[in-house]
C-alpha cells in the first residue's frame, strides 16, 4: 500500500458571500460562490507511527501557527482516522505560501488537502462522504475537499453545486498588516443587522456563467462592516479598482482584498501605490490532483 502522497492545497476566494440565518449550532448558514486560485500550499502526508505536523515556508508567521492540536490540517487527519478507523499514525508536512488568517482559506485548504490525500491512500475511501466529514471542520473545507474548480455552496458549505470554472484571470491579492478574526467579523455583522436576517436568493448557474455576469452578481456581506471597522480595507478595495481591476473585493471575512484583472497588471506599480504586501496569482480552472509517491 502507498505510504505517502501529496497535493497542492489551493487557496480560494469567494465571488459571492452572503451570510444568512444563525442556526441552533451558533453557526450561520451561507450562500456562497467559491473559486480556486493557483496559489497553494504544498501538503504531504506519510503514514507512520505517531502523529505529527511540520509547517515551514514563506507564509508561516513570525509568531508561528499556534498549538498543533488546534491546527485544522492536524484535526482533519484526526477526524479522518476517527471516521474510518485508519490510519493510526500520520506525519503531515506543509510548505505554506497562502497568507495566514487573510480570508483565503489557507488552513481550510490544508485540511481539505489532508482529507483528499488520506482518502486517496485509504484502504476504505469515503469518496462522496468526504464533504460531510469536511463540514465539521469549517465552512470552507467541503469545497476545498471536493474536486470542483468553482462551486455555489449553501448551508455550512457542504451543499454544493459545481459551476463551470471561469477562464483563468490574473489576480492580485493585497494583504494589509491587520488580522481580522472570523468570529470578530461575524460579531460586527450581527451588531450591524440587529435582528434582521436576509433570505436566500436562489442563484443559478447562469448568474456565474461568464466573468461579466459574475462581476455583476459579486458581493460580500462582510465587506461594508469590515470596511467600517477597518478603513484600510475600504481604501484597498478602491485602490485595486483604480489600478484597473474589473472586480475588487474583500476575500472571505478578510483582511485580504483581491482584484481580478483582464490583463496581467503591473504588480510592482500596484505594490508601490497601495503600500502593502501584494501577491500576484491567477484564478484557476482546475483542481490539482493528488500524487501518490512510489
Ligand atoms: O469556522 P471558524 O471556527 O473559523 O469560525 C469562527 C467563528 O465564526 C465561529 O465560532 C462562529 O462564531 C462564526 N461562524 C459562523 N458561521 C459560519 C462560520 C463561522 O457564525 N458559517
Amino acid at each position: 500500500m502507498t505510504q505517502s502522497a501529496r497535493v497542492v492545497a489551493q487557496a480560494k476566494i469567494n465571488l459571492l458571500l452572503r451570510i444568512l440565518a444563525r442556526e441552533a449550532s451558533g453557526y450561520h448558514s451561507l450562500e456562497t460562490v467559491f473559486l480556486r486560485l493557483d496559489l497553494g500550499d504544498d501538503v504531504r502526508v506519510r503514514i507512520t507511527a505517531g502523529r505529527s505536523l511540520d509547517c515551514a515556508g514563506p507564509a508561516v508567521p513570525a509568531e508561528g501557527l499556534g498549538p498543533i492540536e488546534r491546527n485544522l490540517a492536524f484535526r482533519a487527519a484526526g477526524a479522518y482516522a476517527n471516521a474510518v478507523g485508519w490510519p493510526s499514525g500520520f506525519a503531515i508536512e506543509i510548505n505554506k505560501r497562502i497568507p495566514v488568517g487573510g480570508g483565503l482559506g489557507g488552513g481550510s485548504a490544508d485540511a481539505g488537502a489532508v482529507l483528499r490525500v488520506l482518502d486517496a491512500m485509504s484502504p476504505t475511501p469515503l469518496g462522496q462522504d468526504l464533504p460531510a466529514l469536511a463540514a465539521e471542520l469549517g465552512s470552507d473545507v467541503p469545497f476545498l475537499t471536493a474536486e470542483h474548480g468553482m462551486a455555489l455552496a449553501w448551508s455550512r458549505g457542504e451543499r454544493m453545486l459545481a459551476l463551470p470554472a471561469l477562464e483563468a484571470r490574473p489576480t492580485v491579492l493585497a494583504i494589509p498588516p491587520i488580522s481580522i478574526w472570523t468570529s470578530e467579523a461575524y460579531g460586527w455583522l450581527a451588531q450591524d443587522r440587529g435582528g434582521y436576517t436576509p433570505a436566500p436568493r436562489a442563484y443559478t448557474l447562469a448568474d456565474f456563467a461568464s466573468w461579466e455576469r459574475a462581476v455583476a452578481a459579486a458581493r460580500n456581506d462582510f465587506q461594508p462592516v469590515v470596511a467600517r471597522h477597518r478603513p484600510q480595507v475600504a481604501e484597498l478595495v478602491d485602490e485595486i479598482a483604480a489600478a484597473g481591476a474589473e472586480l475588487s473585493m474583500l476575500s472571505g471575512s478578510g483582511s485580504t482584498v483581491f482584484g481580478i484583472f483582464r490583463e496581467a497588471p503591473d504588480a510592482a506599480q500596484i505594490t508601490r501605490s497601495i503600500g502593502c504586501t501584494t501577491l500576484v496569482t491567477s484564478t484557476s480552472t482546475r483542481v490539482v490532483s493528488v500524487e501518490l509517491d512510489e
